[in-house]
């Protein structure tokens, strides 16, 4: 399958084939830039970025213009039907009437989902709130790729808000699909969300070990409180039950990726809280140590207080480049999603997305999602969509949404298949329960709290509050 009338939402939506193929066209439309004119000529791109962008719109624009098609903007949601209430759903219905391609950007995570749900054009996910920014990481795995010439095997550190950062996210399961390593250093507090360690596990074959900062050296080099490793064969889980961090920092960090606090999303005063004194610094001092001899430092852009101006004419600092990158990568993507490029045939054969298969959560009431920034949560969105989640764990139960990708425990959960429209056999029971266990994925129903059970017409079961009593009275 090529990559015409797709659509870019996640990383898990290209496989590294795929990727590679984009980064030959790349190379090919950044020697040809003038020359590629009439390549998408009679097409539209609209262009919705509901969130500040300097780099994304433009260089997507740009990319556009270079192609020789028409662009479309919106660059300021306060200007559209959104402010007066429209869905997404319903923008995305009239957008996809008028355009042949939308780029699009907005706070709420999932919110590029809702919109190629409907648009019924391709649709590239231009950051959708602290989700994913699939492009960005195109950007940033061709400049690794051009200055390091191949990714397997490399080690990057990723250094900031591992939390909120979108770039980060959509990095760490692209670094996992070409078997790189990677050190986070989180900033004390926002350290990479639970639900993307655990599908990087599950679905990327990552092994992820928490290595305490302790030892002088590696305190020196990375002065923060955990970090992580995860290992260099994808799609397979390897074993690195003791990893000494000081070995591996002397064999040296291949690329430094540094993020900016993505303060605009915090949700605790916590995380606001002395953050100044707190935050990691990268600036000439740090790269002195041996380890960042080779490194080149990276940045999505833009910076605030974490990357010193200092280093800027270091040779190691590539980050305008990488800005600069963002032009022909994007043309080469907009070549192929609008069907203007053939997909080179190597890019296709063999299977590269790992594929799990999880059963869907899917009712019309009850449980929504518990992540405050997910677009099925917010009001104008809500009316028309329904909570879906996948069911990714059964101990502990855990689902996660479609949308946004968090990951939610229920505490209580009943069955379809054992009431028979008896009132009496209505009973609920812990999510942690024997009985939970039992429950066949499609007669899955999952409540927030005992009382939302009850005033569906649930009793608790016999000891709904105690498993192991539970367990104990057998049928
Ligand atoms: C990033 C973003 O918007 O997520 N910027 C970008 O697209 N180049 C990073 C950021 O805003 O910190």
């Amino acid at each position: 399958m090529g990559l015409s009338d797709r659509s870019l939402i996640t990383m898990d939506d290209l496989s590294s084939r795929e990727m590679e193929a984009l980064f030959s066209m790349t190379d090919e439309m950044a020697d040809t830039m003038g020359d590629q004119y009439n390549v998408c000529q009679g097409k539209i791109m609209a262009s919705l970025f509901l969130e500040p962008s300097t780099r994304t719109r433009l260089s997507f624009e740009t990319a556009m213009h270079r192609l020789g098609g028409n662009v479309i903007t919106v660059a300021d949601a306060k200007v559209t039907s959104l402010a007066k209430g429209e869905s997404l759903a319903d923008m995305a219905r009239v957008v996809g009437s008028y355009a042949d391609i939308i780029v699009v950007r907005h706070p709420w995570e999932g919110a590029a989902r809702v919109v190629a749900d409907y648009a019924g054009i391709p649709v590239i996910n231009a950051g959708d709130g602290g989700h994913q920014h699939p492009t960005q990481t195109l950007c940033d795995l061709y400049t690794i790729r051009k200055e390091r010439g191949d990714i397997r095997g490399l080690r990057i550190a990723l250094w900031g808000d591992l939390k909120y950062g979108r770039t980060i996210h959509s990095l760490i399961f692209a670094l996992a699909k070409f078997g790189a390593d990677m050190l986070f250093c989180p900033s004390p507090g926002l350290e990479v969300p639970e639900n993307i360690v655990r599908k990087l596990i599950a679905e990327y074959g990552g092994q992820v070990e928490r290595v305490a900062a302790s030892d002088r050296a590696v305190k020196d080099a990375f002065p923060l409180d955990a970090v992580y490793v995860t290992p260099s064969s994808p799609h397979q889980l390897a074993m690195m039950p003791n990893i000494n961090l000081e070995a591996e920092l002397r064999e040296g960090v291949d690329a430094l990726y540094v993020t900016r606090p993505q303060k605009e999303r915090f949700i605790t005063g916590t995380e606001q809280e002395g953050l100044k004194e707190r935050y990691p610094v990268v600036d000439k001092k740090l790269l002195r140590g041996r380890e960042f001899r080779k490194t080149i430092v990276m940045h999505p852009l833009p910076r605030v207080d974490e990357l010193a101006y200092d280093i800027d004419a270091d040779p190691r600092s590539i980050y305008f480049q990488q800005a600069a990158r963002g032009v022909p990568i994007r043309m080469a993507l907009l070549a192929l999603l609008l069907g203007a490029r053939e997909w080179p045939a190597s890019s296709t054969a063999g299977p590269t997305i790992p594929g799990v298969e999880y059963p869907v959560y899917r009712r019309d009431s009850g449980v929504r999602c518990d992540n405050p920034a997910c677009v099925s949560v917010q009001e104008s969105e809500a009316q028309y969509l329904k909570p879906e989640f996948k069911v990714v764990s059964r101990d502990p139960l855990t689902l996660r949404c479609v949308y946004c990708e968090h990951g939610y425990q229920p505490e209580y959960v009943a069955t379809t298949d054992w009431h028979e429209g008896k009132l009496e056999y209505k009973i609920y029971h812990r999510a942690d329960s024997h009985w939970a266990k039992r429950i066949k994925p499609e007669n899955l129903i999952v409540f927030t709290s005992a009382e939302e059970a009850e005033a569906h017409g649930y009793k608790a079961g016999r000891y709904p509050g105690t498993q192991h009593r539970e367990n104990d009275t057998g049928e």
